[in-house]
This record gives structure tokens, C-alpha cells and sequence, in this order.
């Protein structure tokens, strides 16, 4: 994958992200921390990197047990942090947890994310459709927010028919408000993925491809599984799920401040949105609890560089797909 193509433009008003190695900020929204945010695009350019692990190599992905190698400073920072947010709060964010991403939309309507035009070519399978087959492939795009995955797909590949599903009713009314928007090749509906059984609403329970960007890390721990357990149940056999996800030790995870912090690898930003860092070694694993397969799983490191301050910060992401096995 070529240079630059996913933190091309940041938000003009998360200048920490480019501003700072020694973490003195807060996380204040998703607006700090997402791997494209829209903005001026001026600054910062996020490139591959070789991993620490790879020292020497230009390969990107690494599936080793750690993705870099922290700083004292760093590492002296996450041990230093153990406070976590009493059950109270802890409560109170989870029942409300909808209500903040909705906010979330109202604050920043369609302008937050940028679109995600990277993901053909990061994952295959949603590039490869032969326009003269006969029967379109099925994608469900879970927590599709304001469709910046979608999209872009659909422009690319009119092969695809897309299922779009958010918790936030704004969210969801946005994608079908799109110019691009037509029930011929997308249908939206709000779900929380945790509790809300897919099977309810596809009208064709055999999904060939369920896509979750940045949405996993989003839902609490206790209810990762079951929500992995849901999306399983509309997959047909042979079928896949692609992950994109913060990675572990990504520099917005060690922004994070004291009293941010719900559980190992989880915060809470200023919004009330929470994010959880993902390991190669717990995605695998909930995946497989939840019955599917590993066919790859792996780091992707990136370096956000900000060429006007002459300043780069290393971003984590996992990658991975899992399958569903033909019985
Ligand atoms: C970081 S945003 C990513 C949005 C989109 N996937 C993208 O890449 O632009 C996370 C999304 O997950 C949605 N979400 C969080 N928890 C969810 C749940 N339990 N069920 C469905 N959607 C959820 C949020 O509303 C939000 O739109």
C-alpha cells in the first residue's frame, strides 16, 4: 500500500495529534484519535512503517505478541495508570452508550470521518466481484456511522449490496439521506449490535461479508462476544467478517489521562465514547470463542507525520479476517 493514503487530512481542530510526543492531552472525542478524520489536510500524512519487531524490513503487518516496543516514558505511563472509573460511571456509560455516539453525530453531523477509500485495497474480497456475475455479493457494514465505508464501496463495485447498521438513529438517518443512498443497492437500519438479533431485520439472513471498522472497540468487553455471536448468525458458510480496529499501544491509547481509563485497554473519551486497544493475541481469541476461524490477523503500523512541525507519532491498527466454516 502506497504512502499517505489514510491520515492524508485530520480535523483542523485536533492539533495534539500532530503536536505532541510527550502526551500531555487528553482525549476529548473520537476527533483526537480516528484513524481519518476529515480536515484541511495540510499537515499531517500517515505512512507505513515496519514494525519494531521488523526492524530492517518494510513489511507492515506483524502478528508478534506486542506491536512496538514502548518508550520508559510510555511504559511508565500505562503501569503508572490504574485507577479506573468507578462501577457507578462505569454503569451509567454503558447504559447511555447509544445516546453519546448519537450525540456524537449531532455534534459533528457527515464532516468527522473522511472517506474510507483504502478498504478495497486493504481487503480484497471487496474489490474482486466480476461485474457479469450473475448474483450480487452481500456485505453488512456494522456500526456503518454516516456510511464513509459504504459509500465509497459502492461507487467502486455496484456488484455489492450493501446492509447498513448503527445504534445511532442520527447516524443512520445520515446514510440514508446520502445523494448516493438507493434501496436498490443499500438498505439502512438501526441495531445495537449487542443485543438486537441481525436475524430480525435482513430480509436474506446469508451474508457474504460482514465489515467492522472501527466498531468493535467501541462496545464494551463483556459484550464483544455476543456481538460477534449475532453478526455469526447471518453469515452464510464460507462467509467472512473484516476487522480494522485500534491496535494495542497506538499513540491515542497512551493519551489517554489518569481517571480515563474503565479497564485494562479501555477508556473513555470527554464525549462519553469509549474505545478499547486490541491485541492480535484477544481479537483472535474472541473470534474464536465465538466460532469463526482465523485466516489472518496482524498489527498494521502507521506513522502520522506532521511535515509543518516536523513531528511523527506511531498508530497502531489491527487487521484481520475471520471465517465462518462450511459445516
Ligand atoms: C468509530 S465509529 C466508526 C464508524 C464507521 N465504521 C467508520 O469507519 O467510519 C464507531 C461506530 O460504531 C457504532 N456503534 C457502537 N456501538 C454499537 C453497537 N452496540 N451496535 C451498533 N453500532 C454501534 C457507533 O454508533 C459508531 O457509529
Amino acid at each position: 500500500m502506497e504512502a499517505g493514503t489514510e491520515f492524508e487530512n485530520q480535523d483542523p481542530k485536533d492539533t495534539h495529534t500532530c503536536t505532541s510526543l510527550s502526551l500531555p492531552v487528553s482525549n476529548s472525542s473520537p476527533n483526537c484519535q480516528e484513524e481519518t478524520s476529515q480536515g484541511n489536510g495540510d499537515n499531517c500524512t500517515n505512512i507505513p512503517v515496519p514494525s519494531s519487531n521488523n526492524t530492517g524490513s518494510h513489511n507492515m503487518k506483524t502478528s508478534g505478541p506486542h506491536p512496538r516496543t514502548l518508550t520508559e516514558e510510555e511504559a511508565a505511563k500505562l503501569s503508572q495508570d490504574t485507577r479506573v472509573v468507578n462501577d457507578f460511571k462505569q454503569m451509567t456509560l454503558e447504559k447511555e452508550a447509544q445516546k453519546n455516539w448519537d450525540k456524537f453525530y449531532k455534534r459533528n453531523s457527515t464532516k468527522f470521518f473522511k472517506d474510507r477509500h483504502w478498504t478495497s485495497r486493504e481487503f480484497r474480497e471487496l474489490s474482486g466481484c466480476d461485474s457479469s456475475q450473475e448474483e450480487k455479493k452481500i456485505v453488512l457494514e456494522v456500526g456503518c456511522g454516516v456510511g464513509n465505508f459504504l459509500f465509497p464501496l459502492l461507487e467502486e463495485n455496484p456488484n455489492l449490496f450493501f446492509y447498513a447498521c448503527d445504534f445511532s438513529p442520527r447516524a443512520v438517518q445520515f446514510v440514508k439521506d446520502h445523494p448516493l443512498y438507493n434501496s436498490s443497492q443499500c438498505m439502512a437500519f438501526q441495531c445495537d449490535l449487542t443485543q438486537d438479533p441481525l436475524l430480525d431485520t435482513l430480509e436474506n439472513p446469508t451474508v457474504d461479508i460482514v465489515s467492522m471498522i472501527f466498531v468493535l472497540s467501541a462496545i464494551h468487553p463483556e459484550k464483544m462476544l455476543s456481538a460477534l455471536e449475532n453478526i455469526y448468525k447471518v453469515l452464510k458458510p464460507g462467509g467472512c467478517v473484516l476487522v480494522r480496529d485500534y491496535g494495542l499501544y497506538d499513540y491515542a491509547q497512551l493519551r489517554f489521562s489518569p481517571g480515563q481509563k474503565l479497564a485494562e485497554n479501555f477508556y473513555v473519551r470527554q464525549d462519553g465514547t469509549r474505545a478499547y486497544y486490541f491485541s492480535t493475541d484477544y481479537l483472535s481469541d474472541l473470534f474464536t470463542r465465538a466460532g469463526y476461524q482465523i485466516e489472518n490477523c496482524d498489527y498494521v503500523t502507521r506513522e502520522t507525520v506532521n511535515k509543518k512541525e516536523g513531528l511523527c507519532v506511531p498508530r497502531i491498527f489491527v487487521q484481520g479476517k475471520f471465517i465462518k466454516m462450511r459445516s
